[in-house]
């Protein structure tokens, strides 16, 4: 896996916790903010999108897969999620399942207290279902 820079890390968070401000989370009140870093150093974010038919709402990290698809990025150095939790929280496991899809990369779990946890997509989802798994033996 590649090593990330501080300064890579910061940038990311700074992208995640400007994303998290525009979060529509009127049911929860829970915003969150995911900042994913492409290959070519570009950034793409999401934020939480809730909706009164609770059932539809789309959490922040796949909502920044999403946009990162749509702007042609298919390779991931890192992602940020950034919460107002302690500890920071972690992806559900949906978005674990949605992250996996695209290998193993860092997971930067970051609160507004600034306490900061560095995990990988493959210790929050071991043996993942992925593109591989739908090779027949
Ligand atoms: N949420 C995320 O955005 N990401 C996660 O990984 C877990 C939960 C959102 C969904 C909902 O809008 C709010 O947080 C409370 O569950």
């Amino acid at each position: 896996m590649m090593e990330l820079s501080e300064k890579e890390i910061d940038r990311l968070v700074e992208a995640a916790t400007s994303v998290r401000g525009r979060a529509w989370a009127p049911y929860s009140g829970f915003a969150v903010g995911a900042a994913i870093l492409g290959a070519d150093g570009c950034i793409h974010v999401g934020c939480n999108v809730e909706n009164a038919s609770y059932g539809l709402s789309v959490c922040a990290e796949r909502h920044a897969v999403a946009s990162a698809i749509a702007a042609n990025a298919r390779v991931f150095s890192a992602v940020a999620v950034v919460t107002d939790s302690s500890p920071p929280a972690s992806p559900c496991g949906a978005c674990r399942q949605v992250l996996a899809e695209f290998g193993d990369f860092p997971v930067i779990l970051v609160n507004l207290a600034g306490d900061r946890i560095v995990t990988s997509v493959g210790d929050l989802l071991p043996n993942a279902f992925t593109p591989e798994s739908l090779v027949k033996s």
